[in-house]
């Protein structure tokens, strides 16, 4: 088929009908949608039963709180339990949980009884260190099986992890860890990247100098570099853990227990901490991996692509996954180490058969090439992913064509860190899929495009994305600030009870969702969160800046791109400032404050910045800049000679 297909897919109203002989063995039906909505309860009631639970519930949901929900009322459950001992306890502790691929090349394949002692081993070793449930543990560790190993353990004993990403900077896990008040930290010596170890340790050093909570540092040894050391506070994990037993009861916990915190930028410059809970989160995790990936317990290799500090990799390489019996590939490093076809040499190897990954990886590999992919057999997939963003149409059609064989189906998956599960999506082997539309909420899931006034829009039009029912993996609030919650989510749409997911959507003809990008000052770039005022407050914290205003630039392969417009401060000599050199240090400056991927693409001085009467800077004419436009309506300016100011300015300036 291929070029003859191809050829006639350029417009949105393609359509690939599900494959026969997928939808006859398919996990999905389409009689979910029926049951689900004429008995939404009774039809999580269900999916919950995919659980182990100590205690059965005496109610589904409890939503006479709202917004603050209760799914699952009086159940009480293990986390780690039915992510592990089940499975072991059912006979299949032999069964490969975890296939680990090093960057390096080394490789550790972990069965589910190895886990289930691995977890038990370190569950006592936290336990020892006079943890108890609802305690807060940090964790920013690279992507070794001692990652989920921690949160594992955490789970199981009623701790709260609360992962951040490695990526992130000594300040950025500084505000974290305090937020949370965490006893506990849990770290390595290093991690690889790009061929090269670096530093993790000596990063968590700076960032817990003073921090009062923090009792102890427990420390994998990843990289084998030279480590500074607190005597006392910081533990080996190979000293602490690996001299515990492995034998450890796990406990049931109440249904609404925390189960993490993961924090997230919103329009503030403050990040939240997204709180989840056990029992309605594992449910929906656990229902969404079944049918959304179509994944056969002890049959499929799975592999999802995300990092274990993104919510991605909590609800989809960790718990959903583990909660369904999953074996998966875990890979430690970055997709061109050694060189580009790094990921089909895996797929290849382990024959992978689900394969979950990011537009901006896919647009990436379009870059590299099709000959990279051509070039391995990659005759095992047989369901592909995408999340993070919206995925446009020409890479969800090379991802089907170049690495689908032409015929594979291909889930565009939209779901956000609040909601912790998949919500819009395509079943394989029901949907008729659209390239570039995530299509339909889910069976159990309530989505709605309206308009400002939280009207339904008909079809074909465009409008706001909202949730209109609760669901069980839904966050239940923001560590330690309920107003904050309130006024985020719930508050735009006064009493229709209507959760404000943030994101531009509209409905095609045929009444199927395309999402359309954030409508609030969140970025996304390369499928990561980053908020414009965060962004902006690492800036001026320069002794340089005086004012700043970042926008997300379109990018072809990042999705947006971070551009940032700063006025320097007064005595700072405009030209020296403008240099090169002055630059790439505020560039480096935002990246120490937050991390490598809060690095502006772009930075550009400017006399004055576009602002209403009350002062609000009008991002929307500073994108028409950033992304060489003509630039749009500027009669809300307080002082509308600005934008010319700027843009001869740069024309000067360069
Ligand atoms: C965006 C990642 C379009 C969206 C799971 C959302 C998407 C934000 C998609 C959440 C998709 C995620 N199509 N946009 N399939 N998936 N997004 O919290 O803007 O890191 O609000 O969760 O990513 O990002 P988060």
């Amino acid at each position: 088929m291929g070029d003859e297909v191809l050829a006639n897919l350029k417009h949105e109203s393609q359509v690939f009908p599900p494959d026969e002989e997928f939808a006859a063995q398919a996990n999905a039906t389409a009689a979910l949608y029926d049951e689900a909505e004429a008995d939404r309860d009774g039809f999580w009631a269900a999916q919950a039963e995919r659980l182990h639970w100590e205690t059965k519930w005496s109610r589904v949901l409890d939503w006479s709180d709202a917004p603050f929900a209760k799914w699952f009322v009086g159940g009480r459950l293990n986390v780690a339990y039915n992510c592990v001992d089940r499975h072991v306890e059912d006979g299949h502790g032999d069964q490969v949980a975890i296939h680990w691929v090093g960057e390096p090349g080394d490789t550790r394949d972990i069965t589910y009884a190895e886990l289930k002692d691995d977890v038990s081993r370190a569950a006592n070793a936290l336990a020892s260190l006079g943890l108890s449930a609802g305690d807060r543990v940090a964790v920013q560790l690279p992507m070794i099986p001692e990652a989920i190993v921690s949160m594992l353990a955490c789970a199981r004993l009623g701790l709260v992890h609360s992962v951040v990403f490695g990526g992130f900077s000594p300040a950025a896990l500084r505000s974290r860890v305090e937020d949370a008040a965490a006893r506990v930290v849990i770290t390595s010596d290093g991690q690889y990247r790009r061929g090269k170890a670096a530093p993790m340790k000596a990063n968590v050093d700076e960032a817990l100098a003073g921090a009062e909570t923090v009792e102890h540092v427990v420390v994998v040894r990843r990289a084998g570099i030279e480590t500074p050391w607190t005597e006392g506070r910081d533990l080996w994990w190979h000293e602490l853990v690996d001299a515990q037993s492995a034998e450890h009861t796990p406990e049931a916990f109440d249904s609404e227990h925390p189960l993490f915190i993961l924090y997230t930028s919103g329009t503030t410059g403050r990040p939240k901490g997204i709180l989840h809970t056990s029992g309605g989160y594992l449910t929906q995790v656990a229902y969404t991996h079944d049918v959304v990936f179509d994944h056969k317990p002890g049959q499929d290799v799975y592999w999802c692509t995300a990092d274990i500090g993104w919510v991605t990799g909590h609800s989809y390489i960790v718990y959903g996954p583990l909660a369904n019996r999953a074996t998966q590939v875990v890979y430690e490093g970055t997709p061109n180490t050694p060189d580009e076809g790094r990921h089909w040499e895996i797929v290849q190897s382990k024959k992978v058969s689900i394969y979950y990954t990011a537009p901006t990886l896919i647009r990436t590999f379009m870059k590299w090439g099709d000959q990279i992919p051509a070039s391995y057999d990659l005759s095992s997939l047989r369901v592909l992913g995408s999340v993070g963003e919206p995925i446009n149409p020409e890479a969800w059609l090379w991802y089907r064509e170049n690495i689908g064989a032409g015929r594979l189906p291909v889930v565009d998956t939209w779901w956000q860190t609040e909601t912790g599960g998949i919500m819009i999506s395509p079943l394989p082997g029901v949907t008729a899929a659209k390239p570039g539309s995530a299509q339909r909420a889910l069976p159990g899931i309530g989505a709605k495009v309206v308009d400002q006034t939280g009207a339904e829009v008909p079809h074909g039009s465009g409008g706001y994305l909202v949730l209109d029912k609760p669901w069980p993996g839904m966050l239940r609030g923001i560590w330690g600030d309920e107003e904050r919650y309130r006024d985020t989510y719930w508050s735009r749409f006064g009493d229709l009870g209507f959760y404000f997911a943030g994101d531009g959507a509209k409905y095609d003809d045929d009444g199927d969702v395309w999402l359309l990008g954030r409508v609030d000052d969140v970025m996304n770039v390369s499928g990561h969160r980053i908020s414009t005022t965060e962004v902006e407050s690492a800036l001026v914290s320069h002794p340089t800046v005086a004012e700043a205003a970042v926008v997300g630039a379109s990018d072809p392969t990042t999705g947006q791109g971070i551009v940032a417009f700063v006025i320097l401060r007064g005595g700072v000599a405009e030209g020296e400032a403008r240099g090169e050199e002055a630059i790439g240090a505020l560039r480096d400056h935002v990246a120490k404050e937050i991390g490598p991927i809060a690095k502006p693409r772009q930075i550009m001085v400017v006399p004055e910045l576009p602002k209403t009467r009350s002062g609000k800077i009008m991002r929307r004419l500073l994108r028409d800049v950033a992304e060489n436009r003509e630039v749009g309506d500027v009669t809300t300016l307080a002082d509308s000679s600005v934008m010319d100011l700027i843009s001869s300015g740069l024309k000067g300036g360069g």
